[in-house]
């Protein structure tokens, strides 16, 4: 192959796939047969070993294979910043990152990096007898992802994933397997995107114990709600820019019924909590029967609601509680304040009380972030010590604390009405907290219940003698979440 029309002397060209057949030092690439130096190092760098030649001041860069699987929006964008990246990666880690194969599930398709047709393969052997050190996958999906992840750990390679649904479900036999084959799985974008969670559980907060976190993981949802509350228009038509705009899968199910926050609350949870979790048992509720009069008459009572991802451990190795759904936020919570698709976490521990994080949840760049953050740390950072995992003792939800109780009522209410209506609830022994009823025409009223048992629907509507069409509870985060604990402590020993 010859070197294009630079006048480049010494350098040792492979024979290669294409794309990536590079000069053995890695100073360059071979693009549409000529040269593309990416380094411009003078003298010719030095070979020191297989793969590790010296760089431009001095530093000693190792060049690593890796095979990638997927190249739709994160695979895409895993390997631009690879590309786009190398320099800065190289320079702060001495790590030179060579794409050998891509694993696809179409070769013919129209892709949107240019230059990389001989990479694509719909072999994944053919991936592995490319001499790769770490596999990344980006397929999505319990199958086929998690037999080459499996093939992959047992080759010997590092694997590194986007894949949350993965992860929640098989994410402790993969890690035991990759134990045992002494290298590393990596999962980092596949919680909160770019934010990095796991890595600050991992490795920035390992004197703590983590007893709570509370976050929005899912930024599809996180948008729809904004724009419900925002712009006034109903969950129908929010979704429905949502998709327009691409934050919306055409089948959103995982996102708007909590399932794709469940799978990051279960793999959080495992890590904060260092216990198994299978994400079925996981409380989960999503935002479809969120109507705009509830979003408002929370909001008269000082309160948003946001898919709210909720994990509390009660007392060192204690019972746990791991909820997603629709819940009210005090209005000063920095939880209420994240807006579009955003996702944010706030982490609680005994010694750094408490941290915030937040930042794009999903999206090409910053999933592309947190796997290319992952690859490095592969080589950098120690791996994963736990040896067993205690099973979890989780919470039954609905168990008690404060709740929002939302009530759609066939006549209308005035305002004039609420203190005659606390009185009936006080007179049966419900503690309301605020009240208020829609401002227009009076067809709504909601409230907060000091504590909840989940009688109460019934008890309230017989007394009240209200001709109701709907009736929906939501949790409410930061009122009397004490109490919460210990009425969910009461209920579980009881
Ligand atoms: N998108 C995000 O913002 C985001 C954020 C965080 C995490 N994630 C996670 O990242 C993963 C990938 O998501 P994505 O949005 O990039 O998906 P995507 O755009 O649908 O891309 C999937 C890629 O996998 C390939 N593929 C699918 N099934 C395959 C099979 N059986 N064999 C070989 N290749 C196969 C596809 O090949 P073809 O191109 O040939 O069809 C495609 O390139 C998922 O686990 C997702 O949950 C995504």
């Amino acid at each position: 192959m010859k070197p294009g029309n630079r006048p480049i002397r010494n350098h040792r060209f492979r024979e290669g796939n294409g794309a990536n057949s590079c000069c053995a030092c890695g100073c360059g690439e071979i693009r549409s047969g000529r040269f593309k130096p990416l380094f411009y190092q003078q003298p010719h760098p030095l070979l020191i070993g297989e793969g590790i030649f010296i760089y431009r001041g001095g530093i000693v860069v190792r060049r690593i294979g890796v095979g990638l699987l997927g190249l739709g929006t994160v695979g895409t964008g895993v390997f631009k910043t690879l590309e786009s990246n190398r320099d800065v990666i190289v320079k702060r880690t001495g790590l030179w990152f060579e794409v050998r194969g891509i694993l696809v599930r179409d070769t013919g398709k129209q892709r949107r990096v240019a230059g990389i047709q001989s990479l694509l393969t719909t072999r994944f052997e053919r991936l592995l007898e490319q001499k790769v050190e770490v596999v990344l996958e980006a397929i999505g999906g319990v199958e086929p992802a998690r037999t080459y992840v499996e093939r992959a750990l047992v080759a010997g390679c590092h694997v590194v994933t986007a894949n949350k649904e993965l992860i929640a479900k098989h994410g402790v036999e993969l890690e035991r397997l990759a134990r045992q084959k002494g290298v590393q799985l990596l999962y980092e974008a596949s919680v909160g995107g770019g934010i990095p969670i796991l890595g600050s559980v991992r490795h920035l907060l390992k004197s703590n114990r983590i007893h709570r976190f509370s976050a929005i993981l899912n930024g599809t949802t996180n948008y729809i709600l904004t724009k419900m509350e925002s712009e006034q228009v109903s969950f129908a038509q929010a979704l429905a820019d949502a998709q327009g705009r691409g934050y919306a899968e055409a089948d959103p199910s995982a996102d708007v019924d909590g399932v794709d926050a469940a799978y990051k609350l279960a793999i959080l949870g495992r890590l904060a909590f260092e216990t198994t979790i299978p994400p079925a048992e996981i409380s989960c509720r999503g935002i479809r029967d969120i109507a705009l009069s509830e979003l408002a008459l929370a909001r008269l009572l000082g309160y948003r609601i946001k898919l709210l991802a909720l994990g509390v451990q009660y007392g060192e190795k204690g019972p746990i509680s791991l909820q997603v759904g629709p819940t009210l936020l005090p209005l000063s919570h920095p939880l209420a304040r994240i807006e579009g698709v955003h996702n944010a976490v706030r982490l609680e521990g005994d010694v750094v009380q408490d941290v915030m994080l937040v930042g794009h949840g999903a999206g090409e760049k910053p999933t592309a972030s947190a796997m290319a953050e992952d690859l490095c740390n592969v080589f950098l950072l120690p791996g994963d010590r736990q040896d067993s995992l205690a099973a979890a003792t989780l919470l039954p939800p609905d168990a008690g604390g404060s709740r929002f109780l939302f009530l759609e009522t066939r006549e209308s209410i005035p305002a004039e009405a609420i203190p005659a209506l606390r009185e009936t609830l006080r007179r049966i022994g419900l503690a309301v907290i605020d009240m208020a009823v829609q401002p227009k025409d009076g067809n709504c009223v909601a409230m907060i219940l000091r504590r909840w048992d989940p009688s109460y629907p019934s008890v309230l509507l017989a007394e009240l003698g209200f001709n109701v069409s709907r009736v929906i509870d939501r949790p409410v985060f930061g009122v009397g979440i004490e109490e919460t604990a210990e009425a969910m402590l009461e209920t579980t020993i009881s």
